[in-house]
């Protein structure tokens, strides 16, 4: 089958967007509005973009979340300039789940989902304790997207792991088994990992 998204009819009774790209890491973003109250939110539209300086990105969705506002997040990075990047292990996916419900703006998402803060280093937003890997983000820039959706893009000026989940050196993601999103309302966790060298390398 060949369709053109927006242009041509539902191809499908069900979007399959998403379903392509999968699976996504998914971004847990926390955040502090200027009052100093926490928010938390998952996004799977995420991911790193370079390495040296690490910089990774996440977006929020245009029309189709029937939202013309910002998002808490972004409303909240765009006043304070940064936020931390949760991962999401398998053994946090209902914590992380009860955190993508839409509530007023200034509901601090920790409280309801039963999660510890954590106290950041280099910047002030907390992070969620229990996460595996927490990367501090300065805001870089945020680019409008077609659409209502914007795109916040960051710098990563400090990284969290916990100790249990390096193994000789290399962080060992079986160990936590990061969460994914594919389409639809599934999810993949990260437990199978194979190796493979590059042409020319032994
Ligand atoms: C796994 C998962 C991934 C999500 N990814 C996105 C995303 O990439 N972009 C988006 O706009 N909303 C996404 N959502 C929905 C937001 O989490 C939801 O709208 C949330 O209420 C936003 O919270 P905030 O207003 O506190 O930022 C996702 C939800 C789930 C459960």
């Amino acid at each position: 089958m060949f369709y053109r998204p927006i242009v041509d009819p539902k191809p499908l009774p069900h979007d399959p967007f998403k379903a392509i790209i999968a699976p996504r890491p998914i971004g847990w973003i926390s955040t502090l509005n200027k009052d100093g109250t926490a928010n938390l939110a998952p996004y799977s539209f995420f991911n790193g973009v370079q390495d040296e300086p690490p910089m990774i990105m996440f977006a929020e969705g245009g029309p189709k979340m029937g939202i013309d506002e910002p998002k808490d997040s972004v409303r909240n990075i765009q006043e304070t300039g940064e936020f931390c990047v949760n991962i999401v292990s398998d053994a946090l996916k209902d914590a992380m789940n009860v955190t993508s419900a839409h509530l007023p703006y200034g509901t601090d998402e920790f409280v309801e989902a039963g999660l510890d803060k954590g106290i950041a280093k280099v910047i002030k937003t907390p992070y969620v304790a229990a996460s595996p890997v927490v990367m501090e983000c300065k805001l870089h820039q945020i680019v409008p997207l077609l659409g209502n959706g914007q795109m916040v893009i960051g710098e990563v000026v400090g990284i969290h792991i916990q100790d249990a989940h390096i193994k000789d050196g290399i962080l060992d993601v079986t160990s936590y088994a990061p969460l994914a999103r594919l389409g639809y309302r599934d999810y993949t966790s990260v437990m199978d990992v194979f190796s493979l060298n590059r042409p020319g390398q032994s």
